[in-house]
């Protein structure tokens, strides 16, 4: 298991990420070899109208690419995109820059202190919270429950640790097989090993546990696969 990390998030996060911004998203298929199936779990568990308007938030939502599943599939959503990465959100300001005025709002902020808007109907993130160390992921979880409707969902797509040491070394062989596979550059592969160092992985029961623990209800696991799991739970209706 990996040592207990000494800081709530990554001291250079913004940093660390802000290097990658140019290249990001050209590389995600091949990091993520399940990438439609991943990404693709996550509008279903919204259970809503598709034309329902939904205050939605993004924790850590980086060049933007969840929230754009989200709003192709909720085309009257309005969203605020949260991140410590300043060129990551330039990435997702020029994604969006053609949709209306104040669909889209970005704020720069850390997760474990920014103050989380209230009365989201949903709340999204997407490989960012294991950034955090684990008394910060479930103090976020609580903040989160807090920022949502009483009915609200969170849906975080989010890297997993495996249950045993042999089974996430067998997870990461994998993982980097397939990643060679798809042909993804030396450099690229290099850059991405070089910030996983800094994940501070969970196993997925231990996140759904936190959930419950923080009060949500109906939590439940949608996507597994490998080391990337999509997992959701509602705020308790009033
Ligand atoms: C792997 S990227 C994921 C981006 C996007 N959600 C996606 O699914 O493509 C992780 C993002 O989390 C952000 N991040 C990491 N730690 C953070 C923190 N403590 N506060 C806010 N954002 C953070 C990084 O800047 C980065 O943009």
């Amino acid at each position: 298991m990996p040592s207990a990390p000494s800081s709530a998030s990554i001291p250079d996060a913004g940093t660390l990420f802000d290097r990658t911004a140019a290249i990001y998203d050209r590389t995600r298929r091949q990091l993520i070899p399940c990438f439609d199936a991943f990404y693709g779990a996550v509008p279903a568990l919204v259970e809503r109208a598709a034309d329902a308007e939904l205050a939605v938030l993004d924790l850590g939502a980086g060049t933007g690419l969840l929230a754009q599943q989200i709003a192709h599939a909720f085309p009257r959503a309005r969203f605020l995109l949260v991140d410590v990465a300043e060129q990551m959100l330039e990435v997702a300001r020029q994604r969006f820059a053609s949709e209306p005025e104040g669909r889209f709002r970005f704020a720069i902020g850390d997760l474990v202190s920014f103050p989380l808007p209230p009365r989201q109907d949903v709340v999204i993130s997407g490989l960012a919270i294991h950034h955090l160390d684990h008394p910060a992921k479930r103090d976020l979880f609580a903040r989160v429950r807090d920022a949502l409707v009483p009915g609200g969902v969170f849906i975080n797509a989010e890297q997993v640790l495996a249950p045993t040491p042999d089974e996430e070394h067998a997870n990461h062989e994998r993982w980097h097989a397939e990643v060679q596979a798809a042909g993804i550059a030396s450099s690229d592969l290099t850059a991405a090993l070089e910030r996983m160092q800094a994940d501070r992985l969970a196993t997925l029961d231990e996140q759904l546990a936190w959930l419950r623990e923080a009060g949500f209800v109906d939590v439940r696991c949608a996507f597994e696969s490998g080391r990337f799991a999509v997992y959701a739970g509602r705020r308790r209706s009033a």
